[in-house]
């Protein structure tokens, strides 16, 4: 099954039109980096995943459901299953980081979910801690780690490294990867190409609208320096 299926998508914001009938398959399996310059639409391809924009034409398929069609109350159970995490602050400063991802765990089965997710995340030792006693990157895996205890299929994270130093993305990135080997497939927003050529299973990069490429990571990487060489000379 397909994690993500978009076909034909058009969506506009006034005269703007930010993706003129894209499309792309997205396998649920591994990880998923999905590139594109600042402004070409990667958020409001994330939002148009999980239902949250409708498109103004095309179809939008998530684990096999039409997002674009369903019903509000359908939407609710279908993203528990492809968690989205937002750029920015999630968690409640005032609450231990445990006490935050068991609060994403409320009315589901108290099967001990809140310290595998915990545990999943290495954050077993810190759990104590409140957000502002750990560092961005610490906070990010305590994001995930919230998303984990819905125990989902595949997870959506829109840049979860953007502004974070490298000790912090790195914590980020090794999250991904664990995230990788608890066999969860994630689509990952992502401008860190230390990461996506180390983690990246297949790329699709937005560009004008469209996927500008989609394939795996050492073509992605060839052709960005195939770019450079045959760049045409700046203006004087
Ligand atoms: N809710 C909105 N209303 C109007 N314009 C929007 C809205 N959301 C996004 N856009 C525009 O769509 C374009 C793509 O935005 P976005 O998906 O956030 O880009 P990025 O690839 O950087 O994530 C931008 O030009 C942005 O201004
Ligand atoms: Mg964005």
């Amino acid at each position: 099954m397909e994690a993500l299926k978009l076909t034909g998508i058009v969506k506009r914001f006034g005269d703007v039109t930010v993706l003129n009938g894209l499309s792309v398959e997205i396998p649920l399996a591994g990880l998923t980096f999905i590139v594109g310059k600042s402004g070409s639409g990667k958020s409001v391809l994330c939002r148009l995943a999980v239902g949250l924009l409708k498109p103004d034409e095309g179809r939008v398929e998530l684990l096999g459901q039409r997002v674009d069609t369903l019903p509000e109350r359908q939407l609710v159970p279908l993203r528990a299953r492809v968690p989205y995490l937002v750029q920015g602050p999630a968690l409640l400063d005032w609450l231990t980081l445990e006490a935050n991802v068991a609060l994403a765990a409320k009315g589901l089965p108290d099967d001990g979910r809140v310290a595998r997710a915990l545990e999943r995340m290495g954050l077993t030792g810190l759990k104590g801690r409140s957000p502002p006693q750990v560092g961005p990157g610490i906070r990010k895996r305590t994001a995930i780690a919230r998303a984990l205890v819905l125990e989902p299929t595949c997870l959506l994270l829109d840049e979860p490294t953007t502004g974070l130093d490298s000790i912090a993305a790195g914590q980020v990135n090794e999250a991904l990867e664990a995230v990788r080997a608890a066999g969860l497939g994630a689509m990952v927003v992502s401008h860190d190409y230390a990461a996506l050529s180390r983690l990246a299973d297949r790329v699709v990069e937005v560009r004008q609208g469209v996927v500008g490429y989609h394939g795996d990571k050492a073509g992605l990487l060839a052709r960005t320096q195939d770019d450079g060489r045959s760049a045409p000379p700046a203006e004087p």
